[in-house]
């Protein structure tokens, strides 16, 4: 997709549709004046009036703009303007989008005011229009499927050149490709995304993306003591793998691990789900499908950083080898688990990886997983829980989802819950008693962090969305890259700047510089 910058406040002639996010109570009327000049415009007051357009959030109005060329004029409600973040105007955006798809129209304007004529705001614009599009339908066999808009035209009163945007552009095609790259991994049937097929997609992306990948079949995890994930594995006929990929930028000052839960089908196993809940379990390798979007972006935006993902994938079935509810599984840190129930499977592959990411010593751990149902009764369908042994990198999370439009809530490690995965015959049981779902599976993941920074990220909400949301559409979400990539390129720029300054310190000459991609 082309995208323009113009600067004033009319409407680009070669646009089919013309987008006008509007706050309430503010006069739509007045902001057509620049759109419409002349008799169409009081016709176009009118038309406006008639359709009680208050600018509300989420409220579209399509409306013809009156003019010979038969331009499209779509008003988006933005809400309350003492409200008014970045997101408001990314889900304006994508109701644009909608509209533009449902018309079937190739070149849209966005006409934006003086509030978000910023690169952040534009940047946000773009995302929000972009993200809207996102179509998993390579299963679709009619014809229904709208074409493509090819050019998108933000106008803005006093825009940002070209020239500093095309860093922002950049980077914006490489994020939001690692977004639908997740999205496409959550939205494929398990028949098809197997264990081994994800291991080959993480090669074949680190390969584009010029990172390595290192896979581990079952005879590797057998002889790397990875007792949880073959565990979980035994009762399907997939074998599972183990996928690890490295990153390292240059003048890279921090380490981070990323760990992701990669349930390619969960059954539940023996402790077998009911058939709804297994409606969507397709998705329970999310986490794991946004660690590779992110590795494999990470690879093209080269922020000064090092980061190992890890991805433990399998399916979780059961069959007559399958683990049962009352097994003890030994892991490499020594410690012993009773699995009581086969479906709280999640957390015995998290252990083996987040066992193995803590030994290699990074200064960080982040892992994001598809966790618990409890986490979703809790939060709902749009929010995440965080947990974490680190307040400062928990708000820091908590800054880059809010910046990203990824909304994180924090939840406790509470300690005294501990007792509740105390087991009478081992060290652990993978199942607390029943309260606190998603406090209790925190709790058994930080058993095998030590004493790492660690932060836990339960997706099990967000991932997927079983309704159309302003710039998502029903399916896989792609949740967690977009934060994730921004808390990393922060950081890589944050270690850049003191670098600078220390350089500055002693040598008096070098002076700050923020690295690419950290737009
Ligand atoms: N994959 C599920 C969690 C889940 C639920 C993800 C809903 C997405 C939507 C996880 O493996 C699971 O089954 N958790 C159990 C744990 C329980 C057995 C302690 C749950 O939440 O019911
Ligand atoms: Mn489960
Ligand atoms: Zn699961």
């Amino acid at each position: 997709m082309i995208i323009r910058v113009r600067s004033g406040d009319a409407a680009p002639s070669t646009a089919e549709l013309v987008v006008l996010p509007i706050a309430s109570g503010e006069e739509a009327g007045d902001a057509v004046r620049g759109l419409a000049r002349r008799s169409a415009g009081t016709a176009l007051r009118r038309a406006i009036a008639a359709a009680r357009f208050r600018g509300r959030e989420g409220q579209v109005a399509t409306l013809p703009l009156g003019d010979p060329k038969r331009r499209m004029l779509c008003l988006v409600g933005l809400g309350d303007p003492a409200a008014l973040d970045l997101d408001a105007w990314r889900r304006a955006a994508g109701r644009g989008r909608r509209v533009a798809d449902a018309a079937g129209v190739r070149r849209v304007a966005i006409v934006l005011d003086g509030r978000a004529g910023d690169q952040p705001h534009l940047v946000a614009v773009v995302e929000g229009f972009r993200l809207a599009g996102y179509r998993f339908d390579k299963y679709k066999s009619d014809g229904d499927v709208p074409p493509p808009v090819e050019e998108l035209i933000l106008v803005a009163p006093a825009p940002p050149s070209e020239k500093t945007l095309a860093s922002a552009w950049e980077t914006i095609e490489v994020t939001l490709g690692a977004v639908a790259t997740a999205r496409d991994l959550v939205n494929e049937p398990a028949a098809v995304k197997t264990p081994a097929y994800l291991a080959a997609m993480a090669e074949r992306l680190g390969k584009a993306a010029h990172i390595a990948v290192e896979v581990w079949d079952p005879a590797r995890l057998e002889a790397e003591r990875m007792n949880g994930i073959l565990a979980v594995a035994r009762g399907s006929s997939q074998e599972p793998r183990f996928i690890r990929l490295r990153y390292r930028g240059a003048k890279a000052r921090r380490r981070i691990a990323l760990v992701g839960k990669g349930i390619t089908f969960d059954s539940g196993g023996l402790s077998l789900k009911s058939a709804k809940s297994m409606e969507t379990m397709k998705i329970d390798m999310a986490g794991g499908a946004a660690v590779l979007a992110v590795m494999a972006a990470l690879g093209r935006l080269r922020p000064a950083i090092a980061v190992e993902g890890f991805i433990p994938a399998t399916e979780n079935l059961p069959s007559g080898r399958a683990q049962k509810p009352g097994d003890v599984i030994r892991f490499l840190t020594g410690k012993t688990v009773e699995v009581v129930n086969t479906d709280a499977e999640g957390r015995l592959i998290l252990a083996d990886a987040l066992a193995l990411a803590a030994a290699s010593k990074p200064d960080v751990i982040v892992d994001l997983a598809t966790l618990t149902g409890s986490c979703v009764v809790a939060l709902g369908p749009q929010v995440a829980g965080v947990f974490g042994n680190d307040q400062p990198l928990v708000d820091q999370l908590i800054a880059a989802g809010r910046e990203s439009g990824e909304l994180l809530w924090q939840l406790p490690l509470v300690p005294e819950y501990r007792d509740d995965i105390k087991s009478p015959i081992a060290d652990l049981k993978n199942v607390g008693g029943g309260n606190a779902g998603s406090i209790t599976a925190a709790l058994f993941l930080q058993e095998f962090v030590g004493d790492t920074h660690w932060a836990h990220l339960d997706i099990a909400g967000p991932a997927f969305t079983d309704k159309d949301l302003p710039y998502a559409s029903k399916g896989g979400t792609g949740f967690g890259v977009r934060t994730i990539l921004r808390y990393l390129t922060d950081l890589a720029a944050d270690g850049a700047e003191r670098l600078a300054g220390a350089h500055a310190a002693t040598s008096g000459t070098r002076s700050a510089t923020r690295s690419k991609g950290s737009t």
